[in-house]
């Protein structure tokens, strides 16, 4: 027929060793199924990032997509369920001798399921209106038996100064308020597979880390992180959010995307023991990678050493000391100043 295009796949007897396979037939990816005595051709392309379908693996008459998991049928190329409205370009095939053909022509186009795109798709455009402070506080704490915490008390310090006396707008997110999967790792499969918006957030309703990324992203013009020592490092729930910012990172390395422009990240960090300054350190790293700048002495912390171990001493100590609120207050003072000579005068103000 017109305008077909019959690509020769090779033998036959080789192609019927593999359920699945990922095949590149000169300008077309190609995702072929032999199953039942019998092949099927479907475009080898995802429709959600375009995740190579042929390296995936079939689950009944299903390609499961190899990045996160969409899948679709083998023949009429439509995603589960079957009557969901996506599908995949269809190739047909046929046989000549001993080899396999495929027709690059497609039969269908492709279809996408039509859905508004996700809020955090949209773009990253500053609103105008006084400094912004998101603080991100990482304990983690029990919900039954509430205690009091010394990082979160510092930060709830610096934001009350900031919006009482330096007219800042703030918000305070509690990390262990919030509901959110872990890193799902989809960086080490390819790093096209790690999304803006991560996945989770496209896909689980239930995950609302939704709430740091529009913070972070969109809302804030200084994020303050306040984390505790828990041996030697940041608090597990500082490292569990930091592992879904790796979205945020890869926008940079993947397409030159920055997503964080004229931001000012800075830090408080407090244990009963040591080592704030490697956490500082480890935290700084990373949000200098994601493109946070940081002010002058961008932390603040405290520990009282590594041989005291009376942790009640310590609470009194951190809820008696006015020092230490003055450096709360402080630092938030100059990561308001730096923020302010970033943003400058391309945006407005009040
Ligand atoms: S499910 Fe295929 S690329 Fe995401």
């Amino acid at each position: 027929m017109k305008n077909e295009r019959w690509f020769d796949l090779g033998p036959i007897k080789k192609l019927k060793k593999h359920k699945l396979q990922h095949i590149i037939a000169g300008d077309v990816l190609i995702a072929l199924v032999y199953k039942n005595g019998e092949f099927s051709a479907t475009s080898g392309e995802c429709n959600h990032a375009k995740g190579p379908l042929g390296k995936g693996h079939m689950e009944g008459d299903y390609i499961v997509c190899p990045w996160h998991g969409w899948q679709y049928h083998r023949k009429t190329g439509h995603a589960k369920p079957p009557n969901y409205a996506a599908c995949l370009p269809r190739h047909s095939v046929k046989t000549k001798g001993a080899h396999l053909f495929v027709n690059l022509r497609p039969q269908n186009r492709r279809a996408y399921f039509p859905h508004p795109p996700h809020p955090l798709a949209r773009k990253v455009m500053r609103r105008p209106g006084p400094i912004r402070i998101a603080g991100i506080s990482t304990t983690p704490m029990n919900k039954v038996l509430k205690r009091y915490s010394t990082s979160e008390h510092l930060l709830e310090t610096a934001l009350n100064h900031a919006r009482s006396k330096l007219k800042a707008e703030t918000k305070l997110i509690k990390l262990r308020d919030l509901r959110f999967n872990h890193c799902g790792g989809f960086y080490s499969i390819d790093e096209k597979a790690c999304t803006w918006p991560c996945t989770f957030s496209q896909f689980d309703e239930k995950d609302t880390l939704s709430e740091v990324y529009e913070a972070l992203v969109f809302w804030a013009d200084v994020i303050l992180i306040a984390t505790p020592i828990r041996w030697g490092s940041a608090s597990s729930l500082y490292y569990k959010m930091a592992e879904r910012l790796n979205c945020i990172e890869n926008q940079i390395m993947v397409y030159n995307k920055r997503l964080i422009k004229d931001k000012v990240a800075a830090f408080i960090v407090t244990g009963g023991q040591d080592n704030v300054q490697a956490v500082a350190g480890q935290m700084m790293t990373f949000f200098s990678q994601l493109g946070f700048f940081f002010p002058r002495e961008p932390f603040m912390g405290h520990s009282r050493g590594w041989a005291a171990e009376d942790m009640n001493n310590n609470v009194e100590y951190v809820k008696a000391s006015s020092e230490l609120r003055v450096e709360a207050k402080e630092l938030v003072e100059r990561a308001i100043s730096m923020s302010r000579s970033l943003l400058g005068k391309r945006h407005k103000i009040a």
